[in-house]
């Protein structure tokens, strides 16, 4: 399969650019790229399209992709009446596979191939979304959210039997594989001190990623301080061993300089998720701030608090957000480089983000309807503020066509 077009270039440590070229793919990798002239036979492509790595949404609820836009409530508020009524409905394990397969042709047809996901509580759905992401080939890591309190009875289990079914899904889902089982505290709200010092062991014992939220509203706060004795957030996660270069939290918006310096010092990433935040009109986190105190920021879309699941509009967010602060406005080409070699760094994931010769091929076509390709505008940030999903006419996952428009 030979695509040609320009090819998005994440060679620059903090932005990406183009230029002219094609891939070619062979079975599930990248056989050559090569920028310069195409050849005039070539499979898919043409001059005007973009050629781009795949997209990596660092958070994510698979449960919740049929309640986007359901009640912008305040988040406790909307767990309590959208979000635990929905994911109950994972506790049949064959509405939780059929579900997580449209969830995934859905990212597919949005361009993302890699996925950092929370399942329910509910181990059987999480395993059957687990083999979901090995038989659709998306690239990720897969939860099961993990709560013993705070959480109606029915979504609650006691903390030996989550960890015992967490350990079962690692055992099956190795990390380090394209998909595996992550260790997922949903936040420190819905678990006991056990149960967060128990997963910090896990994750430990088994080099598993660690997703969790944290500070994301201030009522949210006060309720685990509350809970933890008046500890500070991100100390309550540390002290369970849970703050790691392994561990992702989504929000991070009401973290103080030393809070971060905390998150820094131990190199666990902070999932910016801007949708998310406007929809449960959380506040605004400080991109410049985070990243000047030196944590790693990575970019998702929430769903289902976030309303967006094309990354290249979380990445416009992303944009927005820090412009409505007063931030230095973060440029399109930041972005472009954010939404897939910056997370795939921040995942550890060396081979993904890049269109490289041995990598996984990963990788999405563009077509956009605009003259993109002007001499006198920055093209990524044409294409990044005109965005139109029609113009994404392929997607490949692993080497095999994912998605294709119409
Ligand atoms: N905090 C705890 N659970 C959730 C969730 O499902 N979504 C969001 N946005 N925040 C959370
Ligand atoms: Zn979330």
């Amino acid at each position: 399969m030979l695509v040609s077009g320009q090819l998005l270039l994440n060679d620059l440590p903090d932005r990406a650019r183009t230029a002219p070229g094609y891939v070619r793919i062979e079975g599930d990798q990248i056989a050559e790229v090569v920028t310069g002239e195409a050849p005039a036979e070539c499979d898919a492509g043409g001059p005007a399209c973009l050629i781009c790595p795949g997209f990596i949404d660092t958070h994510l609820h698979l449960p919740q992709f049929d309640m986007q836009g359901a009640h912008g409530l305040p988040l406790l508020e909307w767990l309590e009446r959208s979000t635990f009524p929905d994911e109950r409905k994972w506790a049949d394990a064959d509405y939780a596979a059929a579900m997580a397969e449209r969830a995934m042709r859905r990212l597919f047809s949005h361009g993302t191939t890699g996925i950092c996901a929370y399942s329910t509580v509910h181990a059987d759905a999480t395993r059957a979304a687990l083999q979901a992401a090995c038989q659709l080939g998306i690239r990720g890591v897969i939860g099961q959210s993990l709560m013993d309190r705070n959480a109606p009875d029915d979504l609650c289990r006691p903390a030996d039997q989550l960890i015992d079914e967490t350990t079962s899904l690692l055992d099956d889902f190795p990390p380090g594989g394209r998909v595996a089982a992550a260790v997922t505290p949903r936040f420190a709200i819905s678990c006991t001190d056990e149960l967060l010092a128990a997963a910090g062991r896990l994750a430990a014992e088994r080099d598993a990623t660690v997703q969790s939220h944290l500070a994301e509203t201030i009522p949210e706060c006060e309720w685990a301080a509350d809970l933890f004795g008046g500890a500070r957030y991100v100390d309550i996660y540390r002290d369970a061993g849970l703050l790691t270069e392994r561990s992702i939290y989504g929000h991070c918006i009401y973290l103080s300089a030393e809070d971060r310096r905390t998150m820094a010092d131990r190199g666990a990433l902070a999932a910016h998720c801007p949708t998310a935040n406007s929809f449960l009109r959380a506040g605004a986190m400080d991109r410049r701030a985070t990243l000047s105190e030196g944590v790693t920021l990575t970019l998702g879309s929430d769903i289902g608090a976030g309303y967006e699941a094309s990354m290249v509009r979380v990445g416009r967010a992303m944009i927005e957000t820090a412009s409505s602060i007063g931030e230095s406005f973060p440029v399109a080409a930041e972005a472009w480089r954010q939404i897939t070699a910056g997370n795939a760094a921040a995942l550890g994931w060396q081979d993904a983000g890049h269109l490289r010769v041995g990598a996984p091929a990963d990788l999405v076509l563009i077509e956009p309807s605009v003259p993109w390709l002007g001499a006198n505008v920055d093209p990524l940030s044409m294409l990044m503020f005109a965005w139109d999903d029609r113009w994404l006419t392929h997607c490949w996952a692993r080497g095999e066509l994912a998605y294709c428009r119409g």
